[in-house]
């Protein structure tokens, strides 16, 4: 007879059982993350004291660490979000972002700390930095929680990088392929099977980050 503590494990594991085999390594635990995500939250409570800032995330693969990130804020904030889609022939060499979801706060004279899960090229913040300086801001700058600097098509400015990751496609915490694994807890790659098996490419899809 397990006791409950074994069944609570028994019961996690069951839960990600069906993810957990497309996985084939796991990057960066959920240790890793609560641990890192916790020392950007302190670091932007003590850069933003007294700013009232205004974390504005990008839909939808932020939603896990923005939810993580806000919680270990100890300062007044806002939040908001914006939703964009990227499409073209590759979206990872070339392509058309368009908003389809934006800000329902004004920004302007605001202290605006845009928050994304993951920047690879660059292109989607390259685009959306650019329209949202166009409405004055106070101050805007960038948190990442995941870079890959070796893809960088675009030189922009990250002031706070959670984890610099190689060029690898990467699923969990909110990051997804063709819309699974997004609540995985922690950051994995893909066994090829589980590429092979979806009807999209890696890193080649279009569609809402
Ligand atoms: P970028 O415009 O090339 O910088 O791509 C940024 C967006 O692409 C991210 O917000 C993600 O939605 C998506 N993306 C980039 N790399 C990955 C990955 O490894 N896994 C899942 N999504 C990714
Ligand atoms: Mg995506």
């Amino acid at each position: 007879m397990p006791s409950a503590g074994d069944r609570g494990d028994l019961g996690r594991q069951e839960s990600h059982s069906s993810l957990m085999d497309d996985i084939d390594e796991v990057l960066i635990t959920a240790e890793q993350l609560r641990a890192r995500v916790a020392e950007l939250g302190a670091q932007i409570s003590v850069d933003y004291a007294g700013k009232d800032p205004l974390l504005v995330g990008v839909l939808r693969g932020v939603f896990v660490f923005m939810a993580d990130l806000v919680r270990s804020i100890a300062i007044p904030i806002g939040v908001d979000f914006i939703g964009i889609t990227r499409y073209g022939p590759s979206a990872r060499t070339q392509g058309v972002v368009r908003f389809t979801k934006d800000l329902e706060t004004s920004i302007q004279d605001r202290h605006v700390l845009f928050v994304e899960d993951v920047v690879d090229t660059g292109m989607s913040l390259r685009y959306i930095l650019r329209s949202l300086q166009t409405r004055v801001p106070a101050s805007l700058r960038v948190c990442a929680l995941f870079s890959k600097p070796r893809s960088r098509l675009f030189d922009l400015d990250v002031a706070y990088v959670g984890f610099e990751l190689p060029d690898r496609f990467v699923v969990g915490y909110g990051l997804d392929y063709d819309e699974r694994y997004r609540n995985l807890p922690f950051l994995g790659v893909l066994k090829d099977k589980a590429i092979t098996r979806r009807k999209l490419p890696p890193g080649a899809q279009s569609g809402e980050t």
